[in-house]
């Protein structure tokens, strides 16, 4: 469910029609609903009754800091993988002790930040990085808390390049060496073994892999606690969101004219699935959601610049590229596309939703069925909360986007439009070149 609909002909987020945000602020834009995100995060937390856990956003998935700052408010914490993810978090005035660090690569520098901020774990992906975590905390006269990331082998049933928890992908300690990993570990002097983690991909919109993934990991977890009284399991992110009938998913009647069969993951079947799994073992549970709780609560508002007839086919040119938002470059993600202005006696029209990037794979959506539009006219790419303005780049020296962020009636620029002088401000012409 979401804060997206149409009051009359205008699409609105809340009580804001979005098309006054795109002529006062311009385009492209990034838009959020604040009540869109604590739905979301409240729906969650309700759904895990009877354990208890600790929500920790995975910022990757969106890390403007009023979006940190709004979550923070809420009691969750949050899930890193950089130092630089962890700076926002702080940045956005909450402290990080309650959060998590994850990611194959921490650097030293990265693990020292950590240390100072005093958080909650560090997800430990490999054997060489509790040697160094225990390096880096040992200089530092402290003892570091970790928990060991295992891989549990199990096919997260998404796209090839979000999943994560199979034995060929570069995360975390295969589960059959994980014992041993811990053995080790236990030597550390400068370590502290707090739990135990997985994650096995994003976009998961089926039961079976996440409960085969828990059944897998919870009987290691309850050994854990004998052996080492570890106290938290995370069971990392990756609850999918509905992207084909992103608008209409909005409204309950959606979701109620589905058979049950037929319903996409919710909260409350995750909840039912897991809770009882997880709730015997006695441990506090850390969840990792990213794009659940942001997903669909953003948009990417855009401007029609040409509509192009070519051979055979119709292109609509929007002033939104690739850059500002890659997942349908990438992933060959889909994202519905609406106007904003609903026209009903207008013909519908198929074309290619293109950016103006100079690449094919600067496409939007593919022989796509919308209202005829035009020069001007504004649209808005559906459910891009979650890894839109945190995936951007400034490829052909396009300025990142601005975001806003709506609550009820009242918007706010949250990120000014990025400027040519700013684009440029870190670079120099060497001497030599003078
Ligand atoms: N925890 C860990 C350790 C992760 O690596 C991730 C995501 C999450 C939690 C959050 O997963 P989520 O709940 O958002 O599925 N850029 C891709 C998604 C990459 C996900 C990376 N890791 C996309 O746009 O689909």
């Amino acid at each position: 469910m979401h804060h997206f609909r149409y009051i009359g002909q205008n699409l609105n987020c809340e009580s804001v029609d979005l098309a006054e945000v795109a002529r006062l602020y311009g385009t492209p834009t990034y838009v959020y609903s604040a009540a869109t995100m604590a739905d979301n995060y409240n729906r969650l937390a309700s759904s895990l009754k009877g354990l208890d856990f600790q929500i920790c956003f995975a910022n990757k998935a969106n890390a403007n800091l009023a979006v940190l700052r709004h979550f923070s408010n809420m009691g969750c914490a949050f899930e890193f993988a950089s130092a630089g993810e962890l700076q926002r978090v702080i940045a956005a005035g909450s402290d990080v002790k309650q959060s998590v660090f994850a990611g194959v690569g921490k650097t030293e520098a990265e693990i020292k930040v950590a240390l100072e901020n005093q958080i909650y774990s560090f997800h430990v992906e490999s054997e060489p990085e509790l040697a160094r975590i225990n390096h880096v905390a040992g200089k530092m006269g402290v003892k570091a808390p970790i928990a060991i990331r295992v891989n549990p082998d199990v096919d997260a049933h998404t796209h090839a390049k979000i999943s994560t928890g199979k034995s060929e992908h570069k995360f975390g300690i295969p589960l059959k060496f994980a014992a041993a990993a811990y053995e080790a570990a236990s030597k550390y002097p400068h370590l502290t073994l707090k739990g135990v983690q997985m994650h096995i991909g994003s976009q998961m919109t089926e039961l079976g892999p996440i409960v085969e993934a828990v059944k897998k990991v919870a009987p290691f977890a309850a050994e854990l606690k004998t052996k080492y009284g570890i106290s938290h399991f995370s069971i990392g992110g990756g609850i999918g969101i509905v992207y084909k009938d992103a608008l209409a998913s909005g409204q309950a009647s959606w979701w109620d004219s589905l058979p049950e069969s037929q319903r996409p993951l919710t909260p409350e079947t995750y909840g039912a699935a897991v809770v009882p799994l997880l709730q015997p073992l006695g441990l506090k549970i850390v969840l990792e959601p990213g794009r659940f709780l942001v997903g669909n609560a953003g948009v990417l508002l855009t401007r029609v610049e040409y509509l192009k007839h070519g051979n055979g086919k119709n292109f609509l040119i929007v002033d939104a590229g690739m850059n500002d938002l890659v997942r349908p470059a990438m992933y060959d993600a889909y994202h519905e596309v609406v106007a904003l202005h609903k026209d009903t006696t207008r013909p519908s029209l198929v074309a290619d939703i293109v950016g103006p990037v100079c690449e094919s794979s600067d496409c939007f959506a593919k022989e796509r069925s919308i209202q005829e539009v035009g020069e001007g006219e504004y649209l808005a790419i559906m459910s891009a909360g979650a890894y839109g303005k945190t995936m951007a780049c400034r490829y052909n020296a396009r300025p990142l986007a601005a975001e806003v962020l709506v609550k009820g009636s009242s918007f706010e620029l949250v990120c000014v439009r990025e400027t040519f002088e700013q684009m440029t401000s870190l670079e120099r012409i060497p001497a030599f070149l003078k």
